[in-house]
């Protein structure tokens, strides 16, 4: 029998030269007579490492890496294939603390199986959630959401069970699941992971939510930015369809649901659910008034689920195993997992998925192992480009929704990035205004206008000019931004802004570029 070897194909893996080592691995075992059978996973998501290469053994699958391309020939005279001992070997990869420590539920398969086996999706679980959901029926299907407590992971952390059950008691047709996986937070990979690693359990969650509401047609928005992840997740619509798991007979439960990706249109706002809508109806991306909610009239006018990847993808765990087994995971009104994507200077950037109560402390200690540069954390903004910085007295901030409201803060889509000592908050802060101008979809004033006012509000505020006043115009700004913007662009951009003059002022005071000119 010939030696199993699995090599991610996930364009982080991809990007630090994972097919170069496929190539100079395949290349070094025909040189060697030796028969490979290699498989191309998804990523474990621990990027450090990667590329990282696993091999089946006896005692389970073992793990190399960094690996280069030029380590092929050690690696082989040193019997890798069985687990042989090599200065780049890693041990058994369940055992690697950083995955050890964890608590997958939807990463389960991610970076395990060929992401376009459905055999390997079904040897694994896939496809039990499903069939569930169509032995209990439409009603209850919602119900066991319901329970869950599983809210969106795109931002807003709205209850997907109440969407779900909202679309469902709408009368009109045709009725549409839309998923979006624009992903336009920093620092945020988790739905990207997902469609290269796990492309059948985003397919599986769908078909579970399209059964619950009635819907027949759904589209995914995959942002321009993921050529891979598009073409994975594409290759496996159409296996899907093959197997019959789409189609006018959707795995048999005698409805029909069929699914198409589509490209993002390469701007932030498309990811605001109203604006992609617009985007997938051809048009610009500009936000819609609400209401109507998307539930009630969304894509075409017609009643819409849209959900986050991740939202969709907890839904076939939560129907096989039941609701009330994935709300036992969690705290307070935050149930279940999080999948938290580790990113900036840090040492052990990656996906850390555990049940929401840790600390951010714990995250970028514990797992990240602290700043990749050696200098200390000073800032750490959790939740995208309009999530708050926090400083060093707040990281043991848990990461759960309720507690990052009281701390002014957003959970986001999960996405931590860290920043050492060297960071200057007042430029974050500018940073913030004018991300916020140029990623505005220009509907309404407070943040059309006012973002591009704001940054120049910090410009004067560090050149000294009327720094009492202009420190108080800036933050009646914010409070029209935060009060006045039709959706949370405009409306969350004070949340960075403020952060940086609440905890960093002395950024703003001019008194590090001081430092720094001395
Ligand atoms: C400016 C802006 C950008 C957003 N970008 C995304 C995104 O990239 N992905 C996402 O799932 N949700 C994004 N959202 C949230 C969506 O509007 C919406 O709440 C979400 O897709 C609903 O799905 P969920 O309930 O599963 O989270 C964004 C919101 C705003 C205001
Ligand atoms: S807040 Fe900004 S992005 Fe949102 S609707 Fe207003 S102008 Fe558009």
């Amino acid at each position: 029998m010939s030696a199993r070897l699995f090599i991610p194909s996930d364009s982080a893996a991809v990007s630090v030269g994972a097919d170069r080592v496929a190539r100079a691995i395949a290349e070094e075992a025909g040189a060697r007579g030796i028969a490979l059978a290699l498989a191309r996973t998804g990523s474990r998501g621990l990027f450090w490492l990667e590329p990282m290469i696993e091999v089946d053994t006896e005692k389970g699958r073992f793990a190399y890496g960094p690996i280069l391309p030029g380590d092929a020939p050690s690696l082989f005279a040193a019997g890798f294939l069985a687990g042989g001992a090599h200065p780049k070997a890693l041990g058994l990869v369940d055992d690697i603390p950083y995955l050890k420590n964890q608590q997958r539920l939807i990463f389960s398969r991610c970076g395990v199986i060929d992401p376009l086996s459905l055999d390997d999706y079904r040897r694994r679980g896939g496809l039990a959630g499903l069939g569930r959901a169509v032995a209990l029926g439409p009603t209850r299907t919602i119900e066991e959401v319901v329970a869950s407590g599983l809210r969106g992971r795109g931002g807003a952390g709205f209850p997907t069970g109440i969407k779900w059950r909202t679309v469902a008691g709408v009368a009109a047709e045709p009725k549409y699941v839309v998923c979006n996986a624009d992903e336009g937070d920093s620092g945020t990979f988790a739905d990207r992971m997902l469609l290269e690693g796990d492309p059948f359990l985003l397919i599986e969650g769908m078909a579970i939510a399209a059964f619950a509401v009635g819907a027949t047609i759904g589209y995914v928005y995959i942002r321009s930015e993921y050529p891979h992840a598009f073409a994975t997740f594409s290759a496996a619509l159409a296996r899907a369809r093959a197997a019959g798991l789409l189609g006018p007979n959707a795995l048999g439960s005698g409805r029909a649901f069929d699914v198409e990706a589509r490209l993002g249109a390469g701007a932030y706002i498309c990811g605001e659910e109203t604006s992609l809508l617009e985007s997938l109806e051809g048009k610009r991306g500009q936000v819609r008034v609400k209401p109507p909610l998307p539930a009630v009239s969304g894509l075409f006018g017609k009643p819409t689920v849209v959900n986050n990847v991740l939202s969709l993808a907890a839904t076939p765990w939560i129907l096989a195993h039941g609701g009330k087994a994935y709300a036992d995971y969690g705290v307070g009104r935050s149930r279940g997992s999080q999948p938290f994507q580790l990113a900036g200077n840090v040492k052990r950037g990656g996906l850390v998925e555990l049940a929401f109560g840790a600390t951010i402390r714990q995250l970028i200690e514990d797992f990240g192992g602290g700043t990749r540069s050696g200098r200390p954390v000073r800032a750490v903004q959790v939740g995208g480009p309009l999530g708050a910085y926090f400083p060093q007295r707040l990281l043991d901030t848990p990461l759960d929704y309720e507690a990052m409201l009281a701390a002014k803060g957003m959970l986001g889509h999960g996405g931590i990035v860290v920043f050492d000592d060297s960071v200057d908050m007042a430029r974050q802060a500018r940073f913030a205004f004018s991300f916020c101008a140029a990623e505005s979809c220009g509907k309404c004033t407070p943040c059309r206008i006012g973002s591009t006012r704001g940054a120049e509000t910090v410009d004067k505020i560090v050149a000294g000019r009327d720094r009492p006043q202009n420190i108080q115009l800036l933050r009646d700004l914010c409070e029209v931004l935060t009060d006045g913007s039709l959706c949370a662009l405009g409306g969350l951009t004070p949340l960075p802004v403020l952060s940086a003059l609440d905890h960093f002022g002395e950024d703003f005071a001019n008194d590090r570029a001081r430092a720094a000119a001395e």
